[in-house]
């Protein structure tokens, strides 16, 4: 492992914003996480950083902030229809869909190009175009940080919802997570419920491949999120609310053109950014920060914002969209 003293984070997380870490360890094997524990984490306030994708740093961080560097993709199983893959924690995200492109297998190509690290992914049960990556996970394997002990955890025992799992609850910052299982399948199948992506694949006329289904997705998420290599952001800054149905109902008659889902435990879950279109936000910039002109949900810094800024920016959409709906959007992203 490698310990940097007073690490500037502004290369750690999408959002871009310039803060410090007291001490900053990277794990490059995931036979150092118990040491790391015992000798670092355990004596201050400590914080797991992934892709630092999903991350708001508000001020500077005074304590250790641990990064899981380590890769690996391994083939633990095959049958004629399935393979389980073992990949470790600090795998970038995308070079297991491109993995899975390579060797055709199924399940994931929906959720290409979401930046981050594959540790990261259980966390907040990333998803995308009608795809979360909870359907493909078969277990996932850490350390918890208070016992010092590892566990194992099955898919069941991970208590994933939509943008969340028992990492964000019981065992939030009390755990680190060093491999996941996944389950892909060796069959063609897609996941095409979502109509953006059945009408990119119509309109150019693509036959049903993985290729084809991953470079979709690919374009529609650059028509409509800023590349944090060029514009910082975090992704989605809040979840999509969900509401009951009567409230919903109320809402249509003065907003018909609300978009609305059917919530998996009853009720309705519109859209947050079009609740924040609504609200006047749609491409608003306060100061430095604002939000992404194609995608309302979107929280951007759009050069040397400071975390209060973009604090700020998100206050005024809470404010405004609460007044307008009788609705609190509830924030995605992890506030440090
Ligand atoms: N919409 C607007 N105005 C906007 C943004 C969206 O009217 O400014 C409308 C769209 O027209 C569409 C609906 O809202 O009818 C849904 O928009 P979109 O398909 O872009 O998806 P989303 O619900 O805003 C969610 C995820 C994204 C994921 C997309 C695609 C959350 C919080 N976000 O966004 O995930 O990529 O669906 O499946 O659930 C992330 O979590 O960081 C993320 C980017």
């Amino acid at each position: 492992m490698k310990l940097f003293e007073n690490h500037n984070l502004k290369p750690y997380n999408t959002f871009g914003m310039e803060v410090y870490a007291g001490q900053f360890l990277q794990l490059e094997k995931p036979d150092e996480v118990s040491v790391a524990i015992e000798e670092y984490l355990r004596q201050q306030p400590y914080y797991i950083l992934g892709g630092g994708s999903n991350t708001l740093f508000t001020r500077d961080f005074d304590g250790v902030i641990a990064h899981p560097v380590f890769e690996g993709i391994e083939k633990e199983e095959e049958t004629a229809d399935r393979i389980v893959l073992r990949v470790a924690a600090g795998e970038p995200w995308e070079n297991l869909i491109q993995y899975c492109i390579k060797h055709e297998l199924y399940g994931i190509e929906n959720l290409t190009a979401i930046p981050g690290l594959v540790g990261s992914a259980p966390v907040q049960n990333i998803g995308a175009y009608g795809v979360e990556v909870k359907d493909t996970v078969l277990k996932v394997e850490g350390f918890a940080i208070a016992s010092g002990k590892p566990f194992v955890l099955s898919n069941a025992e991970c208590q994933f919802g939509y943008r969340n799992s028992v990492f964000k609850q019981q065992l939030k910052n009390d755990c680190i997570i060093t491999y996941v299982w996944f389950q892909l399948s060796k069959r063609k199948q897609f996941t095409l419920s979502y109509q953006g992506l059945t009408k990119a694949l119509q309109e150019r006329e693509l036959p049903l491949s993985l290729r084809n289904v991953s470079d979709c997705v690919r374009k529609i998420r650059d028509s409509k999120l800023p590349d944090p290599k060029i514009v910082g952001n975090g992704g989605s800054f809040f979840k999509n609310p969900v509401v009951p149905i009567e409230q919903y109902q109320e809402l249509l008659v003065q907003y018909p053109d609300l978009v609305a889902y059917d919530a998996i435990d009853g009720g309705k879950k519109l859209s947050a950014g079009q609740l924040i279109e609504k609200a006047g936000w749609k491409g608003k910039r306060l100061g430095n920060a604002g939000t992404w002109k194609n995608q309302a949900l979107v929280l951007v810094n759009y050069g040397g914002a400071t975390p209060k800024e973009v604090l700020e920016v998100a206050k005024n959409i809470i404010q405004d969209v609460n007044k307008m709906f009788d609705i609190t959007l509830e924030m995605e992203i992890n506030r440090i």
